[in-house]
């Protein structure tokens, strides 16, 4: 059984994670998408908001369950027996990001590996605060969050 984590602060999930997400569901048996704290942010959403959210957006998709957690994602990982943790690429700008925090997670716990999905061309230019911003602004986001996203921008 392969289980895997995809960690973020998905706030809010877009459906440039999804498109990660089932990709990522093709690879390995079980997801656990794991809402953590990125301590650099402000966020727009409780992390009960984001975990119900998510779990409406996912709702269907066989093996991915959704959990929120406060320490170290490795440590989740190691806990939860998911030797691997998923993440989006879509730009070079992303990649120094990532490396990053990959080694942040190696020097923590190195049997604990990072497995990357380029975003795909049309999603490359989503990301949660954009759709924040386009959202408050009143342009129509619907075509890039899922639905409960959406109801909930609306609200
Ligand atoms: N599609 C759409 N958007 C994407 C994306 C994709 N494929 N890939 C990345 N993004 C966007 C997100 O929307 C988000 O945009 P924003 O910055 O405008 O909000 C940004 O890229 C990255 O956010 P996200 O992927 O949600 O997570 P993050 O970078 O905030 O998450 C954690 C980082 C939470 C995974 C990391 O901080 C963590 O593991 N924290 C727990 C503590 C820990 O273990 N720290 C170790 C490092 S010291």
């Amino acid at each position: 059984m392969k289980r895997a984590i995809y960690p973020g602060s998905f706030d809010p999930i877009t459906n440039g994670h999804l498109d990660i997400l089932h990709r990522a569901c093709e690879v390995f048996d079980e997801v656990i998408v794991l809402v953590a704290v990125n301590p650099n942010k402000h966020f727009n959403f409780t992390p009960k908001e984001r975990v119900e959210m998510i779990k409406d957006a996912v709702k269907g998709m066989k093996g991915v369950t959704v959990d929120y957690y406060e320490g170290l994602t490795v440590k989740y990982a190691k806990e939860h027996n998911a030797p691997h943790l998923i993440r989006g690429l879509r730009a070079v700008t992303d990649f120094e990001y990532e490396f990053q925090l990959a080694s942040a997670n190696e020097y923590v716990d190195e049997s604990i590996d990072m497995v990357f999905f380029m975003a795909r061309g049309d999603k490359t230019f989503i990301s949660s605060s954009a759709i924040m911003e386009l959202a408050n602004s009143g342009v129509d986001v619907s075509k890039l969050v899922p639905d409960s996203v959406y109801q909930k921008i609306k609200k």
